[in-house]
């Protein structure tokens, strides 16, 4: 086996892929097979020309295949080729799509001029940081054209922003040319931004020395809230209290609230941590770090800072792999980590406000076999009074789904000492769970006691406005066997996900029962062995693979941003695709954008009046998972920002119709 260097985001694709689950033993012929299934389907794009047989689930089977080209589209744009890979991004025809804000640009007043070419905390903590994902906008006195931007900084990728450097260093363990200035840079690269934006004459561009400017990094002082503050296994030698801790790690996707803070969802925080052998004698807690993939070694921070060794401060972990809540409109508020809602590898924070006032947020946990949670607050959302929320996730109800085969499912309480319907108690220290503290703290192990459904890699979700329907993304998971499918995870060596759509029983989302349905099987349908399954009014450029983010826009449509397209996969680049939930177009989806060539599609994020779209270009210029970047193969000089000096820098996309008016109406 070739031991090339990978670069992070591939890093954290094999740790989503491997799967901590411990039931899980995938093996080489698994991958020899995978790797082989991709080179079949590569043939099967050039060689099938006529759509095979679709399996259509339950929900589409009634949608008619002699519809016209498009039945019952709402998308009034014209659809976007796909484009296999190319060196910018690309819109749908009649739209503008300005970038924003980039990588290295200033996000407070006294940041200097970005300078590539060598690591420079000191300016990178006041710049914006590096693979944005999760954007969310906050309007300004109710404004669609003035408000706030808060944007995910996930992960650094050292090959694409200094020269020189190998990507993935930690493969020969070595990390080669890594020093203390440019992990300390990298640190101040990740976190978060807010920034005030303005759209003037029809362009948005960002406030210079806005009041709300703001940069979260890996190294801001965050306070830790609710049940599992203070826990024993929450204190380290800097925070004897287990109330404080450094940093967000790794934020991925996120969510707004309707009292307007920020959800940011820390994601793969294990590969920041060092110091493999300490989990090497199967002790407790090194059941409890491995079941997070824990320690990884991704990054060097432990050779520079002794806090993301785990033999030098073991208890450092259990505080990251929360979801963060961030007040934009005070620059001095300290953001807080919410134990309440788990701890596990988070992608997102869809919510909505239930019919009781309660507030409910869906969580999905991007490992593969991993869960899909909910958390409902004990307390109602006050929408007269802001401040009256400002400790509402400190208090509540986590659960875990499991999926039924008759498309029914339930959401299993997380709750310690707590009988379950046959009066079991599964959640006892008998099992390993002292007290609630530590249900939330190994909120993995937790559910899988209490048999949760093993998904194929739960990413975003979010909540359809006008039905009160939820959506998970389920991106991939190549490792499930066949005899490992189930009714919500229906196909073996699923390389390109589904989409699920989750309906709360009689509209309650704080009800224990739920109904659910397969929207879409992604890939294409133009290749039987795939099991695709869109509405076949569904286009060529239709199509797509590997949902990751996604949003709903306020008439019920869903956007899709994917992760993982390729040359090589699915003949085209990442992007957004508009996909109908209802009526008879539902399951179709429409190509609306196109990243540059290695880049990634994240954060999409409409402002109140439908009429700019923000979206996330991320890890522009990464190669792919073999090394070779399709046609691009040495992506730091054949970038055309590189011929001036300049990396690919990932960025911030503002999408307008040209002329005016809804993106989409
Ligand atoms: Fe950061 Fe699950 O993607
Ligand atoms: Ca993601
Ligand atoms: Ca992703």
């Amino acid at each position: 086996m070739s031991h090339s260097p990978l670069p992070p985001s591939v890093a954290f694709e094999e740790a989503e892929n491997k799967g901590s689950n411990p039931s899980i033993t995938p093996t080489i012929g698994d991958i020899i097979a995978t790797r082989l299934s991709r080179r079949d389907l590569v043939k099967g794009f050039a060689a099938v020309t006529v759509a095979a047989e679709i399996v259509w689930p339950d929900a589409l089977a009634a949608a008619p295949s002699s519809e016209p080209a498009t039945p019952g589209t709402s998308f009034n744009f014209t659809e976007l080729a796909v484009q296999p890979a190319s060196e910018t991004h690309h819109v749908a025809e009649g739209y503008d799509a300005d970038i924003l804000i980039r990588w290295g640009d200033a996000v407070l007043a006294d940041a200097p001029p970005f300078a590539p070419g060598k690591p420079d905390a000191a300016a990178q903590m006041k710049q914006f940081g590096y693979n944005n994902d999760f954007i969310g906008y906050i309007p300004l006195e109710g404004r669609s054209d003035h408000g706030l931007l808060v944007v995910n900084h996930e992960y650094t990728n050292g090959e694409l922003m200094l020269p020189g450097l190998a990507p993935r260093s930690d493969k020969d363990n070595t990390f080669a040319g890594i020093t203390r200035e440019i992990v300390d840079a990298e640190m101040m690269a990740h976190g978060g931004s807010v920034i005030e934006i303005k759209r003037e004459n029809g362009k948005w561009s960002a406030v210079p020395n806005s009041k709300f400017a703001r940069r979260i990094t890996a190294d801001t002082e965050i306070r830790i809230s609710g049940p599992a503050a203070g826990h024993v296994r929450m204190k380290t030698s800097a925070d004897p209290t287990g109330t404080r801790v450094r940093g967000m790690i790794n934020n991925c996707a996120g969510g707004i609230t309707p009292w307007g803070t920020w959800l940011t969802c820390e994601e793969n925080f294990n590969g920041y941590f060092w110091s493999k052998s300490a989990v090497e004698p199967i002790t407790d807690e090194a059941r409890a770090l491995r079941r997070y993939g824990a320690p990884a070694e991704w990054y060097a921070w432990g050779r520079f800072h002794d806090r993301f060794d785990v033999l030098k401060e073991p208890n450092e972990p259990n505080r990251f792999g929360w979801v963060v809540e961030i007040d934009p409109m005070d620059p001095t508020s300290t953001p807080k980590k919410r134990t309440a809602l788990g701890r596990f590898k988070h992608e997102g924070a869809g919510n909505i406000i239930n019919s009781d006032g309660r507030f409910v947020v869906y969580q999905g946990d991007d490992e593969r076999f991993d869960y899909v949670y909910r958390f409902v607050t004990d307390g109602k959302v006050d929408q007269e009074n802001r401040a009256a929320n400002k400790d509402l996730l400190d208090t509540g109800l986590l659960s875990v789904a499991r999926f039924h085969a008759d498309g029914t499912g339930e959401w299993l309480p997380l709750v310690h000492g707590q009988p379950n319907k046959d009066g079991q108690v599964w959640l006892s220290e008998a099992n390993g769970f002292k007290d609630q503290g530590d249900v939330l703290i190994r909120a993995r192990l937790a559910a899988d006691i209490l048999g949760a459904t093993r998904m194929d890699r739960p990413e975003d979700t979010d909540v359809n406005p006008k039905t009160g329907k939820v959506y998970v993304m389920l991106t991939n998971n190549a490792k499930r066997k066949a005899a490992e499918t189930d009714a919500a995870n229906p196909r073996a060596e699923n390389l390109f996900g589904h989409i699920i759509e989750i309906t709360p029983a009689d509209g309650d989302h704080t009800a224990p029962t739920f109904t659910w349905e397969i929207l879409i099987k992604c890939g294409s349908p133009a290749v039987a062995e795939v099991g695709a399954a869109f509405n076949p009014a569904t286009s060529e450029n239709g199509w797509f693979g590997m949902p990751d983010n996604c949003t709903v826009d306020a008439d019920g449509r869903l956007w899709v941003a994917t992760d993982g397209n390729s040359p090589k996969k699915t003949g085209r680049a990442d992007g957004i695709w508009a996909v109908e939930t209802e009526g008879p177009g539902r399951g179709t989806a429409r190509c609306f954008f196109q990243v540059p060539i290695g880049a990634e599609m994240c954060g999409p994020c409409f402002t109140p009046d439908l009429e700019t779209f923000f979206v996330a270009v991320q890890h522009p210029g990464e190669t792919e998972d073999d090394g070779a970047l399709s046609t691009f193969e040495t992506p730091n000089t054949r970038w055309p920002d590189f011929k001036d000096g300049m990396p690919p820098r990932p960025s911030v996309v503002a999408i307008t119709r040209k002329g005016g008016g809804k993106i989409a109406s």
